[in-house]
């Protein structure tokens, strides 16, 4: 069986982007993989957090998970700062990783941009990710487009440490889904759906409520052509909306094209609206019930045993490849 390991980062309430670039693909990985899923905590404290509401956003990170349909008993959920072979594995990395390819990568760039205060963890953060995967001798890492990038560094990383002192680390293959790799801002079509965005209508969170849903479509910015057609160069907007049905319904984007040929934008709009509230609404009932319960504690505790047994079995092998410890 091949195993699988992802991670998403308590940045802010997961969006739709999230749910449909990666966590609806781990729900159908699980049945016949040895799946570890992971909430990145120390990467999210790349850029600044509030205590308390990181500790908010991680809890809810881990309902959102299982209310979106991760199973505890096919899956292993833990949270990655309760792992520590995490970041000692990370630094080992570093010691492995160049500062030109650290330089290349395009999310450090995008984060970066404009800030005053940019920390080093920001720019080493690929180095962790790296041992996040290499951790579980992953074979497959399901994520959306924008992770592309870490991808090739983390198998440039595993091929140099594996060359220069014996195979330790299985090299790990990307999979991207086929449609909703990539959920664009609803504002900003060219840019990324982020959770972290700081223009809320931009995004539609897991945990909004059907108004704001249908609030947030309704002003998705599309353009004056007045004609549903699947065009992202020219029409990035309403091409964004089209990936969202498609990625709902299953749909192709032939099929979704064909589905509102003829429709004007309001209608579109108001369809698009009413599919998404169809896909979030059972996943918010069944988060309601998980959120404040000891059932979410007791599958972290039992996800962070046996993440633990794992990742520390790599990292001693790691460790004397390496000739560190005593
Ligand atoms: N817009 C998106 N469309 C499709 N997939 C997406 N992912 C993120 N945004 C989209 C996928 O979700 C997984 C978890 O991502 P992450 O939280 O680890 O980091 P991220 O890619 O930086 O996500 P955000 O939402 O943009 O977070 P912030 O705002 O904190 O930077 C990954 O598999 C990612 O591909």
């Amino acid at each position: 069986m091949k195993t699988i390991f992802s991670g998403i980062q308590p940045s802010g309430t997961l969006t739709i982007g999230n749910y449909l670039g990666a966590i609806k693909q781990f729900v159908e990985l699980q049945h016949d993989h040895q799946c570890y899923f992971c909430i990145v905590d120390h990467h999210a404290i790349t850029v600044p957090q509030d205590p308390k509401q990181l500790k908010e956003h991680i809890r809810s990170l881990a309902a959102l998970y299982i209310a979106s349909g991760i199973d505890p008993d096919k899956a292993t959920l833990f949270v990655q700062s309760d792992v520590s072979a995490h970041t000692e594995l990370g630094w080992m990395l570093q010691s492995m990783t160049y500062m030109g390819e650290l330089e290349r990568m395009t999310q450090f760039k995008d984060k970066s941009e404009g800030r005053s205060a940019v920390s080093s963890a920001l720019f080493t953060y690929p180095a962790l990710m790296a041992a996040d995967i290499l951790l579980y001798q992953a074979n497959i890492v399901p994520v959306g487009d924008d992770q592309t990038q870490h991808l090739e560094i983390t198998r440039d990383v595993a091929e140099r440490f594996n060359n220069r002192f014996g195979k330790t680390f299985t090299m790990p293959d990307i999979k991207i889904p086929q449609v909703g790799a990539r959920i664009m801002s609803l504002q900003e079509p060219t840019k990324k759906m982020s959770k972290s965005d700081e223009n809320v209508r931009g995004f539609i969170s897991m945990l909004d409520t059907p108004k704001q849903m249908e609030k947030k479509i309704k002003s998705a910015v599309t353009d004056s052509d007045g004609v549903v057609a699947f065009d992202q160069e020219n029409k990035p907007g309403v091409s964004n909306l089209l990936s969202l049905y498609s990625a709902c319904t299953k749909k192709t984007i032939d099929e979704a094209v064909a589905h509102f040929a003829n429709k004007r934008y309001g209608d579109f709009k108001a369809e698009i609206a009413e599919t998404v509230v169809q896909t979030l609404t059972p996943i918010q009932a069944r988060y309601e019930e998980l959120i404040n319960s000891t059932e979410l504690d007791d599958i972290l505790v039992n996800g962070n045993k046996k993440a633990a047994e794992v990742a520390n079995d790599t990292l001693t092998k790691a460790k004397k490849k390496m000739g560190l410890g005593k």
